[in-house]
């Protein structure tokens, strides 16, 4: 079905920050997959785990036990300081693990209608209910009815959420993710996500962070609210889990890790031996190659690459982000840039009409950041070009 407009090329084969087209030309990977192939592509210690599970067992069934499965849950339950996770398939289906999560704790405490707190310019996937949880009619247009339960708020303002609260007697939950992706890489004030955390504690509120795209290592910790000083109850998280092998989860700390029992919810492939394979691959790997820090100090070299190549800085309206997760919004709409930079080999991605968003792997040399930053540059200053001749 023609869900996606394709740009045209077809790459044959990828190795680490480059991919290769069936011509053999190579493109510089500034997206990496949308936030995916954080490793790179071909990563030798993913390559090797998934050949060595292929080898053995591809997909038993969650009806029976799964070690690779468990020794997953354990290590990045640890590493996100959660309790217990459910393992999907995607983002989507991890953030559908967390609404069905958050619904039923509120049932638990007697409400008939559970309503989530959900943002402006939030993105939180394409299933019915995680499009009815995004904003935007471009992506809600066209399926209503959507899921009922969910009331939008203004970013960053915590008032009008102390308000909804006061208006609506059946809140359960607040789902939000701490940099916003999709609506243009805007990260949320850490005061206003500190005093989240208190409300949500004082009203028994479930604060539930969707980390689908910021997690795994891409803004300078594994996840992007440990270096937020804000823990929430449950985190969900899929896209660079296991570096391209479809993967989602929900992880859940304290009673929210309670909630989900036998028979409440599954997946037929959810946390399958192959994509648990791959995973643990890329926790390994992240945790022996310190990429955590990496992405701090990969992100410092690209954007300051990215302003010494912009030959007008009054181009850019702002740089923002964490890491590797990079808006670069410029004072124009800037959609076209993504043919024209794809045309010098460089692979980008335009959110929000004027912001450029670099999603770049974390095993870049410092050499590939430069570059990165300096085709960047370079774009937008030809960009500048063919704005003001036309
Ligand atoms: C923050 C966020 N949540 C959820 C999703 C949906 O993930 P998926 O496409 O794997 O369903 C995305 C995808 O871009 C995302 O960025």
């Amino acid at each position: 079905m023609k869900t996606y407009s394709r740009l045209p090329v077809n790459f044959s084969h990828g190795q680490g920050s480059y991919l290769y087209d069936s011509k053999g030309r190579s493109y510089l990977d500034g997206l990496c997959g949308i936030s995916v192939t954080n490793l790179g592509h071909a990563h030798p210690a993913v390559t090797l785990a998934i050949k060595k599970q292929a080898e053995s067992l591809l997909h038993t069934s969650n009806l029976y036990e799964i070690d690779g499965q468990e020794l997953l849950a354990s290590q990045l339950a640890d590493i996100a300081g959660m309790d217990k996770i459910f393992f999907a398939n995607s983002g989507a289906e991890a953030n559908e693990a967390a609404i069905k999560l958050a619904r039923m704790h509120g049932h638990q405490r007697g409400f008939k209608n559970p309503e989530i707190i959900v943002l402006e310019g939030a993105f939180h996937g394409r299933t019915l209910a995680t499009l009815s949880a995004t904003d935007g009619n471009k992506i809600q247009t066209g399926f209503a009815p959507l899921v009922p339960g969910f009331i939008r708020t203004k970013r960053n303002d915590f008032n009008e959420i102390v308000e909804k609260l006061e208006s609506h007697s059946e809140v359960v939950a607040i789902l939000l993710e701490p940099i916003q992706g999709e609506g243009g890489i805007i990260p949320l004030n850490m005061n206003y996500l500190k005093q989240l955390r208190e409300l949500c504690d004082e009203k028994n509120c479930l604060l539930i962070f969707d980390e689908v795209q910021s997690g795994n290592g891409r803004t300078g910790n594994y996840f992007a609210y440990q270096g937020l000083g804000v823990v929430p109850d449950i985190v969900t998280t899929a896209k660079g889990l296991a570096n391209g092998v479809p993967i989602g989860a929900c992880l859940a700390k304290g009673s929210a890790a309670e909630v989900l029992t036998i028979g409440k919810h599954g997946s037929t492939f959810g946390g399958n031996p192959l994509a648990c394979a791959a995973a643990m691959a890329v926790l390994e790997t992240i945790k022996n190659e310190e990429l955590c820090s990496r992405s701090t100090e990969l992100g410092k070299i690209i954007r300051d690459s990215i302003v010494n190549s912009v030959n007008d800085l009054g181009m850019i309206k702002e740089i923002r982000g964490k890491g590797l997760m990079i808006g670069v919004e410029l004072n124009n709409e800037c959609n076209d840039l993504v043919s024209y930079a794809l045309n010098d080999g460089l692979l980008i991605n335009v959110t929000s009409e004027k912001t450029i968003r670099l999603l770049p792997p974390l095993i870049m040399t410092d050499e590939e950041g430069l570059a990165l930053g300096r085709a960047v540059g370079t774009a937008i200053n030809n960009f500048q070009t063919l704005i003001e001749d036309f």
